[in-house]
């Protein structure tokens, strides 16, 4: 629980274009990394790399090292299945399932593995919905759709289903750009309760959530048309926000471009 990251010397490339070069980076346990820069420089694609997901991407490659506590998720024996269960991920759009009930949603992943015992999954369940914060608007209609809930709900449950098969690690790829200011700080609330546990990378296009979240914060920038982005600098967040040492840093923090 609460791993550690390592990501040594990554590059990914879609077909020929070179997404992101030499990027390498650590996250601590129990701590948040927020990863900000304008469109396009690569912040997604660095944070799928770190649960695999570029291999179902077709003609996405990844080369370098993702190293979790010392052992290298590309390692020839390691299962990506099993990488995906240990370092869950949360999506830009809540994507419940949504004729399925609230519980069987944040169960989905246990039924996976083949759990089938009713008490546990009930237990799994309400223990998932209590760390998402959402228990308590959701326990006397657990057996509704989980479509049927507003797109702040919507997120919690999916953080809640993601938690439900205890990973390490979760990955969140702009969890909160959906969502009204009252369900973002809800999210930012709940993330800051989850570092408790977890290692979080979350990917943001709000300054102030990078300065309100995360502990640490890696910027990174798009280099000239046509070139791979680039891993600008990593710092604690308050030094990113008060002093970088790159001057790309401040420009783009104090909302100054080109
Ligand atoms: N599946 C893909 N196939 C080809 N190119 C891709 C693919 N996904 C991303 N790219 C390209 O890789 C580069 C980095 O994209 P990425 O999605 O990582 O950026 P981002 O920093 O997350 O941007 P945003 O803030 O808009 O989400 C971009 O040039 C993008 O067009
Ligand atoms: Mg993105």
């Amino acid at each position: 629980m609460a791993k550690r990251i390592d990501v040594k010397d990554l590059n990914i490339y879609y077909g020929r274009f070179h997404a992101v070069s030499d990027v390498s980076l650590t996250v601590l346990p129990r701590s948040v990394t927020a990863f900000i820069g304008p469109s396009g420089c690569g912040k997604s694609t660095v944070l799928r790399s770190l649960n695999r997901m570029h291999e179902v991407t077709p003609g996405a490659r990844v080369e370098g090292a993702v190293l979790l506590d010392g052992e290298d998720i590309y390692g020839a024996a390691i299962d990506p299945v099993g990488v995906r269960r240990t370092i869950g991920m949360v999506f830009q759009r809540p994507n419940p399932f949504p004729t399925m009930s609230i519980r069987d949603n944040v169960v989905a992943g246990l039924r996976l593995q083949g759990v089938r015992n009713k008490k546990e999954l009930a237990e799994v369940a309400e223990r998932s919905l209590r760390g998402a914060n959402l228990w308590n608007e959701v326990k006397d209609r657990l057996d509704k759709p989980g479509g049927g809930l507003s797109g702040g709900q919507q997120q919690r449950l999916c953080i809640a289903r993601a938690i439900a098969v205890s990973p390490d690690v979760l990955l969140m790829d702009e969890p909160c750009s959906a969502l009204d200011p009252i369900s973002t700080l809800a999210i930012e609330d709940l993330v800051s309760e989850l570092k408790k546990q977890y290692t979080i990378v979350i990917v943001t296009h709000n300054m102030q959530q990078a300065a309100r979240v995360s502990d640490q914060t890696a910027f990174f920038n798009l280099k000239e048309q046509g070139k791979p982005g680039n891993l600008v600098e990593i710092d604690e967040t308050e030094k990113i926000f008060s002093n970088p040492s790159q001057k790309a840093t401040e420009d783009y923090i104090s909302g100054r471009f080109g």
